[in-house]
């Protein structure tokens, strides 16, 4: 029967087993699902696994601060902090469409992850080696809305699963993807990480690049990274943190809409709230928050984020709808 324990003992006996004495990295996102394949491989694998962030400037506000030090923290993980903001960026110019956004973001970061392998392998020494796998904290969600890995997506293909290019150096080592979320944050449980990663929320791998409706650029992901942080930060005053599953804000890039303010006339663009709860994320329902939560945070995105003069509520469960607008 499944427990906790369990899957943790024979995902470590299963990595052990297929690294040998091999090399492995694993991208972290800041999320919850790389945490918990992160510290599994470590425990089964200690110092041949090192841990690579990177910072592909589609992060939210202060979050890269708070995997370098959350993290390490809590498991002393050998990490490799890549800045590739330009490369994410310029990669993404004038981009729209969001599988092809999401194609690009997963061919970028293996782009990051092989350059950031044979650093590894110099940095230690270790001539003549390489990395030889690239863990992923794919979960079974995942994969059936990327098709299963076939190429096609049923749904939208996820960073780690449909966006891979075909000649990969690395074979996948995939711990968790038969486990659900929940099932996921036991095991994170069990392991020992502590209750901010555990409980964490979950975010995307592609961050906020497909959480822009339009091409991605610095001027944009700023102004979202401020109406990001300011819903955040009155969602977990008003205690409401373990009630929603998540809550994504979507800048409307591409859309604007005529407002005033003080005595002037605003042409700026709307976000969106789409707070959501959830069990497994496969099927989603509209969180009612408090009005007066949404009121507070509908007055400060306006009033703190330049070119934002409109704040919306999404009311769509999933389906019809995803969780992402993208
Ligand atoms: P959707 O939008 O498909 O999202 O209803 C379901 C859950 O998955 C997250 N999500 C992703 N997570 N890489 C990830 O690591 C991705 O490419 C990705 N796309 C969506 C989303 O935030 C929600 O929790």
């Amino acid at each position: 029967s499944w427990t906790t324990q369990s899957v943790v003992e024979e995902s470590v006996e299963a990595i052990r087993e297929q690294v040998g004495t091999k090399r492995a990295i694993c991208g972290l996102s800041g999320g919850v699902d790389s945490a918990v394949a992160a510290a599994l491989v470590q425990k089964a694998v200690g110092s041949q696994l090192t841990c690579v962030y990177v910072d592909h400037g589609l992060m939210r506000k202060g979050e890269s601060e708070q995997v370098e030090k959350d993290f390490v923290a809590a498991t002393g993980v050998q990490l490799k902090v890549v800045d590739a903001e330009r490369q994410f960026l310029d990669a993404l110019e004038g981009v729209s469409d969001p599988e092809q956004k999401r194609k690009i973001i997963g061919r970028e970061f293996i782009r990051v992850f092989e350059k950031a392998a044979s650093e590894i392998v110099a940095e230690a020494g270790a001539h003549g080696e390489s990395v030889e796998f690239l863990v992923q904290g794919t979960l079974y969600p995942d994969v059936v809305e990327s098709g299963g890995g076939t190429g096609t997506a049923n749904i939208k293909s996820h960073h780690n699963v449909g966006g891979l290019p075909e000649d990969l150096q690395f074979r996948l080592i995939e711990p968790l993807r038969r486990l659900f979320k929940d099932e996921v944050r036991m095991v994170g449980q069990e392991l020992g990480l502590p209750e901010e990663i555990v409980q964490r929320q979950p975010f995307p791998g592609p961050g906020l690049g497909i959480r822009i409706v339009g091409a991605v650029t610095k001027e944009r992901l700023d102004l979202l990274r401020e109406a990001d942080a300011i819903a955040r930060e009155e969602l977990s005053a008003a205690g409401l943190d373990r009630e929603i599953w998540q809550c994504p804000v979507v800048l409307l890039a591409d859309v604007r809409s005529v407002g005033v303010q003080g005595d002037g006339r605003t042409y700026g663009h709307p976000v969106v709230l789409r707070p959501v709860s959830s069990e497994d994320a496969m099927t989603a329902d509209w969180s009612r928050l408090p009005y007066d939560v949404l009121a507070k945070i509908s007055t400060r995105i306006t009033n703190e984020v330049d070119e934002v003069n409109r704040v919306v509520l999404d009311v769509t469960s999933k389906p019809p709808g995803t969780i992402e607008w993208e």
